[in-house]
C-alpha cells in the first residue's frame, strides 16, 4: 500500500515542493524533511554559500550524501528534494528501485516558474547571474529540456500551474491513498 512508502517530492526550483510537502505532512499527519533546509542546517550554511565557497560539484555530492542518510531510516515520511537532487548520481533510478519509496514530480510550466523565481532571484545560486525575466524563462525552458528526462520517471506526476498549495497536496494525498 502507497501509505505505507516514504513520498518523494520532485520538481524545479519554485515548484511548490516544499510548500506541498508541509501541507501534505500536516494532512497526512507525517514527518516532513526539506533535503535543501537539512544540508543548511547539518553545515551551518546555506545552499547559496556552498555553491560560492565549495562550488557546486562539492554541493552534489553533499545533496547525494544527505539524501542516502534519510532514505536509510525506513520510517514513513515526506521527503521534499532539492531541483536538482534526481538529475544527478543515478539518484532518480536509486529512488524508484527502492519499493519503500514514491515519487511524485510536481510538474510547472517555465512561464509560471520564472514568475515565482524572479522574485527571489538573489537568493538562487543556479540562476542569480541572470538580469532579465525573459532571459530566467528562456534558461528555464533550456534547464527543463535536460531535466524533464529525470523528473519524468517518477511513479506519479502532478501539473501545478494555477492550483493552490493546499489543492496540490490534496491532490498527492488522493492519489496515494
Ligand atoms: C537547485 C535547486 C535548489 C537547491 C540548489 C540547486 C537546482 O533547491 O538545491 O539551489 O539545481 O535546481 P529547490 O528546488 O528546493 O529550490
Amino acid at each position: 500500500m502507497i501509505l505505507n512508502k516514504i513520498i518523494v517530492l520532485i520538481g524545479y526550483m519554485g515548484s511548490g515542493k516544499t510548500a506541498v510537502g508541509k501541507e501534505l505532512s500536516n494532512l497526512m499527519n507525517l514527518p516532513f524533511i526539506d533535503l535543501d533546509t537539512l544540508i543548511e542546517k547539518e553545515e551551518n550554511k546555506s545552499i547559496d554559500k556552498i555553491f560560492s565557497e565549495n562550488g557546486e560539484l562539492y554541493f552534489r555530492n553533499l545533496e547525494n550524501k544527505y539524501l542516502n542518510n534519510i532514505l536509510r531510516g525506513s520510517d514513513i515520511k515526506i521527503i521534499s528534494l532539492g531541483g536538482g537532487t534526481p538529475c544527478y548520481f543515478n539518484a532518480i533510478n536509486v529512488l524508484n528501485n527502492n519499493k519503500n519509496i514514491v515519487t511524485v514530480f510536481l510538474r510547472s510550466s517555465a512561464e509560471i516558474l520564472a514568475e515565482r523565481l524572479f522574485k527571489e532571484i538573489d537568493k538562487r545560486p543556479k540562476i542569480k547571474f541572470l538580469t532579465s525575466k525573459k532571459n530566467l524563462v528562456d534558461y528555464i525552458r533550456k534547464h527543463l529540456f535536460e531535466r524533464n528526462q529525470f523528473y519524468n520517471q517518477s511513479k506519479y506526476v502532478i501539473d501545478t500551474d494555477d492550483k493552490s498549495i493546499i489543492s496540490l497536496a490534496y491532490e498527492v494525498k488522493s492519489i496515494l491513498t
